[in-house]
């Protein structure tokens, strides 16, 4: 069967100010790489997937546009970019891409989900072989009611409710579905919802009311809606977990190195402390440090006298004598935090902070 792809790439990621006051949230890096590129990934490696529309905001289209055409997905993938002018909803999104799906079925990802390998090549299998109008890709959550959630019985969906006030299932959707072309008709055929937005959710559920049929897959393993700052460092943690160690700069024998980490070409590394799972990018200088578990340090950082765990740090950024142990935190590109000064600053390594830094900052000793 062959099969096209529409991701969405829009929304504002309020919920991830002020990272996403420069940058639009599917391009912001999970160990290291854009959440957009995982997704980009998974498509190449576990489906027959060569040409993708992507739905892009007005406001950083362009950036989305300008990185993927840049990228190596550009040889593998024929791409276009539609723009949504307004948010209207993932429905008004998917209707977009009506003339570049030309009949054939499609499989639909919302840009800011991260998923573990191998589930989308069952998913896709699963679509195949039982033929559906529509397949929903499930997840297991606590509370369901900040998604969409379905309810199923002997294999099918019966139901799905966009942000249940009293949900009767825990299994959410999780932002990907594989559709056949049918889909465009029941989206002509719902209307707004109480957001004011044209629904996916709705659209599959006037498919289900018309006796369609309408599967469901359950992923089995880690799934994350990076949309906030606690998804996205948790899925910085399970991204770093399933990546191989690589160390290609010198490993001086003054520095320790435990667990999987992966340091990039013409990284300096002196007198540190570095815990797995830790990703360094090439042109890093890392001095006096104790890095992990769990960090991800984008291009060109310098790191000077600091303890740091779970937290994701951009390129350009320099941080120097900080006296707490930053935990959980984020911070965006070229930032300057430098509390070396002239006076003597009370190391205090086991006092924990948290930040969520947007790009420029600046923030000194006096
Ligand atoms: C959207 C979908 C919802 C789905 C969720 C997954 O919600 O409308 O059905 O469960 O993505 O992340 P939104 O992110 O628009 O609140």
């Amino acid at each position: 069967m062959t099969m096209k792809a529409v991701i969405l790439s829009g929304g504002s990621g309020a919920r991830l100010a002020p990272l996403t006051n420069t940058i639009t949230k599917q391009l912001l890096p999970v160990a290291n790489k854009p959440t957009l590129f995982h997704i980009l990934e998974l498509i190449k490696e576990e489906t027959p997937v060569t040409s993708i529309s992507i739905v892009v905001s007005e406001d950083y289209g362009h950036q989305v546009k300008e990185r993927i055409l840049n990228s190596e997905y550009k040889k593998h993938f024929e791409f276009d970019f539609v723009f949504q002018d307004k948010p209207l909803g993932l429905a008004h999104a998917v209707q977009l891409t009506s003339m570049h799906m030309q009949n054939e079925s499609f499989l639909m990802f919302l840009g800011d989900i991260l998923i573990n390998k191998g589930e989308i090549k069952k998913a896709y299998e699963q679509f195949t072989k039982n033929k559906p109008e529509t397949l929903v890709i499930l997840k297991e959550v606590e509370d369901p009611r900040p998604y969409g959630l379905a309810e199923v019985e002997n294999g099918r969906v019966t139901k799905l409710v966009e942000k249940p006030q009293d949900p009767k299932s825990n299994l959410c959707l999780a932002g990907i579905y594989m559709f056949n072309p049918s889909i465009f008709y029941a989206i002509a055929n719902i209307k707004p919802s109480y957001r004011n937005e044209l629904e996916i959710t709705d659209a599959v559920d006037f498919q289900i009311s018309q006796g369609k049929k309408v599967e469901y897959y359950v992923i089995k393993s880690w799934w994350f809606d990076i949309g906030t700052p606690e998804n996205m460092i948790k899925a910085n943690e399970v991204a770093l977990e399933i990546k191989k160690p690589d160390l290609q700069s010198e490993i001086k024998p003054t520095v320790k190195i435990k667990g999987t980490v992966t340091v990039e070409k013409n990284v300096l590394i002196e007198n540190s402390e570095i815990t797995g799972p830790v990703i360094i990018a090439k042109n890093s200088v890392i001095k006096g440090c104790k890095i992990g578990p769990n960090v991800s340090i984008g291009e060109s950082v310098t790191l000077e006298n600091i303890k740091i765990e779970n937290s994701i740090i951009r390129e350009n950024t320099r941080i120097h004598h900080f006296p707490e142990t930053i935990s959980n935190s984020i911070f965006g590109r070229n930032i300057e935090l430098n509390f070396s000064g002239n006076h003597s600053v009370n190391y205090n390594g086991n006092k924990k902070v948290r930040y969520i830094l947007g790009d420029d900052t600046k923030c000194s000793l006096l």
